[in-house]
């Protein structure tokens, strides 16, 4: 089976970094036709830096990374340095990135591969607040009929918030974007904190990023060493969560995933609970399902992929 044509759209952030990695590591399942960085983690003159970083370090300065929007539809930015850094990549000290930013805006970059390409035949795979997915819709509506299907990690239900007490951090920052995203129509399917928070790098799972023995390996094992301290401190989590390389890992495995297909519409309204992900898991409303909700994963396969693939680079 030929690879899937993705977009990454992305903020990174730490995990957003190790999603890229897996995806870059894995060209027989997944090609990675371009890069497009939004505001969130930390603004985007670092998201667009941090994502030329991870190709350099990925050794892949061919994969175009695209510059998008430097701001949420309607809210004011709100960043996550107490989790990420000042960086975005704090952990490891790695160089600044030779590769250019592209010229184009990213959500052009968006606009224009889909039409570019046959209809359905590219994957949007956005890892960070959903800007730039939501402003190509707002700018192009024919492009949202050729979207084969968009693969997210946002939102949560049963975990509730992790930047409030009731919003995930990448729907919370822009939460008119994410219901332009959810109603869209488009086959979706929902990485939320439900499953995120069971991806666990516990120490053995960092020392086997350590025993790879390279760059990358170590590059991993570092980040992840940053900013499980969030986590840790929160939730006593047993380490930090894979957030993002839960979406890359679901195109490449998805028997590693569980969920359910279900109606969710994003809060927009309310200032307590902006950005919630309302997910109809119980089915107690005639809503009509609009997302493949995921809900567990079978961790140890999960990190047995990722840190075979990251062994490849
Ligand atoms: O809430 C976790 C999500 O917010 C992840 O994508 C992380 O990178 C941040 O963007
Ligand atoms: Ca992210």
């Amino acid at each position: 089976m030929s690879p899937r044509k993705i977009i990454i759209d992305t903020d990174p952030g730490q995990d957003d970094a190790v999603a890229i990695l897996l995806a870059l590591a894995s060209p027989n399942d997944i090609e990675v036709l371009g890069i497009t960085a939004v505001a969130g983690n930390v603004p985007l003159e670092l998201t667009s830096k941090n994502a030329r970083i991870v190709c350099e370090l990925a050794g892949r300065p061919d994969i175009p990374v695209y510059a998008g929007c430097d701001r949420p539809l309607r809210h004011s930015l709100v960043t996550a340095e107490h989790v990420h850094g000042k960086t975005g990549l704090d952990g490891p000290d790695l160089p600044d990135p030779n590769m250019p930013l592209q010229t184009a805006h990213g959500v052009d970059y968006i606009i224009d591969t889909l039409r570019a390409h046959p209809p359905k035949t590219i994957t949007l795979c956005p890892l960070g607040p959903l800007t730039n997915i939501a402003t190509a819709f707002e700018r192009a509506p024919d492009i949202i009929d050729l979207v084969q299907e968009i693969v997210l990690m946002g939102g949560a239900y049963f975990e509730v918030g992790n930047i409030t007490p009731a919003a995930e951090f990448n729907i919370y920052v822009d939460p008119e974007a994410a219901e332009a995203v959810f109603k869209s129509g488009i086959p979706l399917v929902v990485l939320p904190l439900d499953v995120t928070h069971k991806a666990l790098v516990t120490s053995a799972r960092n020392k086997a990023f350590r025993a790879l023995g390279t760059p990358v390996g170590l590059a991993v094992a570092q980040m992840t060493d940053f900013f499980e301290r969030f986590d840790k401190e929160k939730y006593g989590s047993l380490g930090a969560p894979l957030h993002d390389p839960c979406v890359t890992a679901y195109l490449i495995a998805p028997d590693l995933f569980t969920g359910r297909h279900v109606n969710v519409e994003i809060e927009t309204n309310s200032a307590l609970t902006r950005g919630m992900t309302v997910a109809d898991w119980w089915r107690v409303t005639d809503r009509s399902p609009n997302a493949l909700f995921i809900g567990d994963l079978d961790a140890d396969g999960f990190f047995t992929l990722l840190t075979e693939r990251l062994g490849r680079l």
